[in-house]
């Protein structure tokens, strides 16, 4: 027996979500998802949730289990239930059409706005205007480059958990990413030069902050920010330098390739760009922000032992790379 407290929210009714608690006789090998239509189909009729496939495939599930987001059908009830009880929630980042529903307006308008299609020789659309419409082989080893972005379900979970799309929402987010990783290391693909430089705009691959938490929460083998450091890595391999992220990445690796250590004072204005007069101006609120909180980095930086160490260990990485 566990309590399951369960978001509701009806807009027509609510101003604001509720949670509301259902005990409930929880089966043996009974997964979230189970439970959910349990309680729907012997308790409450109007608890409302989306599910499709039953089987981790259709990624229809997605909901937030104790605090994150999980497939409902994916995840052994017993495995969550904490003292007696469980929380259900949306996951995040989302509106909340009702109870456990979201819209996903903005979530799918990422995919279309990273092109997830096939791009040719010729027509720009797969299967049109190529040579005889032949089939396009790809061996085992180029697969194998965007193999673990293909098996994305598109459940929403990395993006419900996502910090750069919580403070951003035009960010692109790891979904929509991994999706463009997808395509731009297709061996089939020729769109890498124009795909990488859309990406490289504003919202794009250099938003992301590494938190990470899109690789703890996806349910498949995607690793979405696994996915954003490759497109990242193409990206300055073929000279997309033009833009804050890569201008940031090389000035980091220019201060520890020549002084051992970082300038933290000198390189926010390398990453904006010395020219870059309106992006200069835009930095100083922040640091008198960073001044008045005591957190702006020192003038002169008190001296580390082994830095000589620090050069030599990345000479040697770089030679390697
Ligand atoms: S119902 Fe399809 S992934 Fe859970």
């Amino acid at each position: 027996m566990a309590i399951f407290s369960i978001q509701r929210f009806n807009p027509e009714k609510d101003n604001v979500p509720c949670f509301k608690d259902y005990e409930l006789n929880v089966p043996e090998g009974a997964t979230v998802l189970d439970c959910l239509n349990l309680i729907k189909w012997t308790q409450d009729g109007t608890l409302t949730h989306r599910m499709s496939c039953r089987s981790a495939i259709c990624g229809s599930c997605a909901v937030r289990v104790n605090g994150h987001p999980k497939l409902a059908c994916k995840t052994q009830a017993a495995d969550e239930i904490i003292g007696g009880r469980m929380k259900i929630e949306p996951i995040g980042n989302a509106k909340v059409l009702k109870d456990l529903v979201v819209d996903l307006e903005l979530f799918y308008s990422k995919f279309q706005k990273v092109k997830p299609w096939l791009i040719t020789e010729g027509s720009g659309v797969t299967g049109q205007g190529s040579e005889n419409n032949k089939e396009r082989r790809q061996s085992p080893e180029d697969f194998h480059r965007i193999d673990a972005a293909s098996t994305c379900i598109m459940c929403a979970c990395c993006v419900s958990d996502c910090n750069s799309w919580a403070a951003n929402e035009k960010f692109l987010g790891p979904a929509a990413l991994a999706k463009a990783q997808r395509f731009v290391d297709d061996s089939r693909d020729v769109g890498t030069l124009k795909r990488i430089k859309d990406l490289s705009e504003a919202n794009g691959i250099w938003d992301c902050t590494h938190c990470g938490e899109c690789v703890e929460r996806c349910p498949a083998e995607v690793k979405p920010m696994d996915r954003i450091i490759s497109l990242r890595t193409t990206s300055l391999k073929i000279g997309i330098w033009n833009n804050n992220g890569a201008r940031h990445v090389r000035g980091f690796v220019d201060f520890i390739y020549k002084s051992g250590r970082l300038n933290e004072n000198i390189l926010p204005v390398k990453s904006m760009g010395i020219f870059n007069i309106p992006g200069l101006l835009s930095l100083i609120p922040v640091g008198i922000r960073m001044f008045l909180k005591g957190k702006n980095p020192p003038i002169i930086h008190r001296h580390i032992d082994e830095m000589d160490d620090v050069r030599r260990i990345f000479r040697k990485f770089k030679q390697k790379t």
